[in-house]
């Protein structure tokens, strides 16, 4: 937990998958980090009002959903995980890794 900025994001690579870990005044999230459009680090972009935007073309995606907001286009959602926060340990659900990612 300890290792993730306020307001900002990570990147942690499972298995060659790219997931980003959020920490918001919402609270703490998991998404894929593979930006749909062109493929650009989601984990970079800005977080305001539990939305980030890509650091590249600005596509805006919600946290807690993966909604993407810039247009009725759902095909462009990205994927969450569910969090869980063990003390100082963050532990994401990953339905196609059998294992979770840790961070101490
Ligand atoms: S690469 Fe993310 S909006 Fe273009």
């Amino acid at each position: 937990m300890a290792d993730l900025p306020d307001l900002g994001g990570r990147l942690v690579v499972v298995d060659e998958q790219w997931i980003g870990l959020f920490k918001t005044d919402q609270g703490v999230f998991a998404i894929d980090a593979m930006c749909p459009h062109a493929g650009a680090n989601l984990a970079k972009g800005n977080v305001c009002d539990g939305v980030v935007s890509c650091p590249v073309h600005l596509w805006r995606f919600r946290l807690s959903d993966g909604k993407y907001l810039d247009a009725d286009a759902d095909r462009f959602n990205v994927k969450t995980y569910a969090v869980h926060i063990e003390g100082e340990q963050l532990l994401v659900e990953l339905p196609v890794v059998p294992n979770s990612v840790r961070l101490i």
